[in-house]
């Protein structure tokens, strides 16, 4: 899972697509990384482990990183948050192999709004959004 700075929207993605796949015990490895450098380290903001603790799941623990060239051996698929991310996912991938793994995360083109300068409404909305979009992973995940 990918986003920019790591403490928003790719966090609250690892933190839901980890649960459920505990859950249904699919045996999924998670994890989620920034395109940037800005947040190495840190937790992710308060608000958005707020809003996730709000909705049963826990991310307080989870801590930024960005996103290395390794990321394309280690895992299977690599889901970016938004447009911009994407493509510059795309631009670090060095064969067809790697560049097939990256994905958006929603259908249509649609980004994942960037909660980062909003108000807890918009992180919630963050939340509902990713909720169905890891729904969506779960099923191809079982299918596959
Ligand atoms: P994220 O949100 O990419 O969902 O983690 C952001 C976090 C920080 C910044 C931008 C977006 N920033 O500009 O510091």
């Amino acid at each position: 899972m990918v986003c920019l700075g790591n403490i928003c929207r790719s966090p609250m993605a690892e933190g839901l697509l980890r649960h459920k796949g505990r859950e249904q015990n699919l045996g999924v490895l998670v994890d989620s990384a920034g395109t940037a450098n800005y947040h190495i380290g840190k937790a992710p903001d308060a608000r958005m482990v707020q809003t996730a603790q709000k909705n049963g799941v826990d991310i307080g623990g989870l801590r930024a990183r960005q996103f290395v060239l390794k990321d394309f051996d280690e895992f299977d698929r690599i889901f970016a948050m938004d447009k911009e991310n994407y493509g510059h996912i795309l631009s670090l991938a060095k064969n067809d192999a790697q560049t097939s793994k990256v994905s958006l995360i929603l259908n249509d083109e649609q980004n994942v709004p960037d909660p980062y300068y909003g108000s807890l409404s918009d992180f919630q909305a963050v939340f509902d959004i990713l909720d169905l979009a890891t729904n969506g992973i779960i099923d191809n995940i079982k299918h596959e």
